[in-house]
């Protein structure tokens, strides 16, 4: 059974007298900043010189301050750079100021998982994932609400670590919601697998293969659009709100029935082999190596996918629609 921690179990007493650095002020570091200093938190904020997000962060109140500076003078270091930049940023100005008995904060287990930084044996080193975005991090707070985040503590340099990971979870919100404890190494495994099979990989490319197959074979490609791309989210709201078996009972006997031939012709025992493959491929490093050993390739590799995708057929049907259909 998954332990699952919320408010009542912590207390932000743990962060209270830290000052809390956090490098990066992106998606992640953007909302945890906010919602830390909103719940009354010490924080601060490094930036890099001509930095467009230290912009942001001084329109949001905060004085940014050197990443160097905020390694050598914070208690927690919340590391909230892409994942592909941690290991130039951390040897270059977070290692050479350290102190002793810092607590680092991840919000992927990536960097630690796959070993591309070596920090101090005396620090903390603690995972909180949000399972969403930052905006919904922060909008949900706003409201009240919380995002689940998922937490684990690969080193307890403290003997506070996990107190500390729980009460920064509170701080931005999380614990209202839920936290789940794991490890570094299956948030990182999990999570790269499913946004590689399910939600940015293999659910694009269900969509653009389907697309394709109906306007080949006819079909407007407007209906083909609207019925393979859009009804998604509807289909997913229901996901989402009640599950596989919740949101058959919501469809048609129609979808029901097709569902039940198709699904399974789909997902045959080839794409389980192939699931299988991608997963052996997180969990043996391969795909952290290319990604990290291929600067240059990665980015070509992304560019062309994005290029390739701006030009097609489905993204010029989605753009036209855009501006003749209220969605
Ligand atoms: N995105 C998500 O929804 C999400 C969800 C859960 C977990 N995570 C995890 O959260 C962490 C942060 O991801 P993110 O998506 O929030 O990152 P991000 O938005 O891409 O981060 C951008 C920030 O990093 C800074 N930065 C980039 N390269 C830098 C460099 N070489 N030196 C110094 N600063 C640099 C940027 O500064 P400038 O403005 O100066 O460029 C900006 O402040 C990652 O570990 C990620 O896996 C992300």
């Amino acid at each position: 059974m998954a332990r699952i921690y919320y408010d009542i179990d912590t207390s932000l007493s743990e962060l209270q007298d830290s000052i809390i650095g956090i490098i990066g002020y992106g998606n992640q570091g953007r909302a945890q900043a906010l919602n830390l200093r909103d719940s009354g938190l010490s924080v601060r904020v490094a930036a890099r010189d001509q930095s467009p997000s230290g912009a942001i962060a001084i329109k949001d109140g905060f004085e940014t301050e050197s990443i160097e500076r905020v390694a050598a003078n914070c208690d927690v270091l919340a590391i909230m750079l892409p994942d592909e930049v941690i290991a130039d940023v951390y040897k270059a100005s977070i290692e050479p100021y350290l102190t002793s008995g810092r607590s680092f904060v991840f919000a992927h287990g990536f960097a630690i998982h796959n070993k591309i930084v070596s920090l101090p044996d005396d620090a903390d080193i603690i995972l909180v994932a949000p399972t969403g975005p930052g905006r919904k991090l922060r909008s949900l707070y706003i409201e009240g609400k919380g995002l689940p985040a998922l937490v684990a503590v690969a080193q307890n340099g403290s003997g506070r670590a996990f107190e500390k990971c729980l009460s920064y979870a509170l701080g931005i919100g999380s614990t209202r919601a839920g936290v789940i404890e794991t490890t570094f190494s299956e948030e990182t495994v999990t999570d790269l697998f499913c946004e590689q099979s399910v939600l940015c990989g293999g659910v694009p490319a269900l969509i653009k293969a389907s697309f394709d197959t109906l306007v080949e074979s006819g079909y407007q490609p407007e209906l083909a659009y609207i019925s393979c791309l859009k009804e998604v989210k509807l289909i997913a709201d229901l996901l989402f709100e009640r599950g596989i078996d919740g949101m058959r009972e919501s469809i048609s006997t129609t979808a029901q029935y097709g569902s039940a031939l198709a699904g399974e012709e789909l997902v045959d025992d080839r794409t389980r082999h192939k699931l299988k493959k991608i997963l052996r491929r997180i969990e043996t490093g391969e795909f952290a190596r290319s990604f990290l050993a291929t600067e240059g390739e990665r980015e070509a590799t992304i560019e062309n996918l994005l290029a390739s995708e701006k030009r097609s057929r489905l993204a010029r049907t989605g753009k036209d629609l855009q501006t003749k259909i209220q969605f």
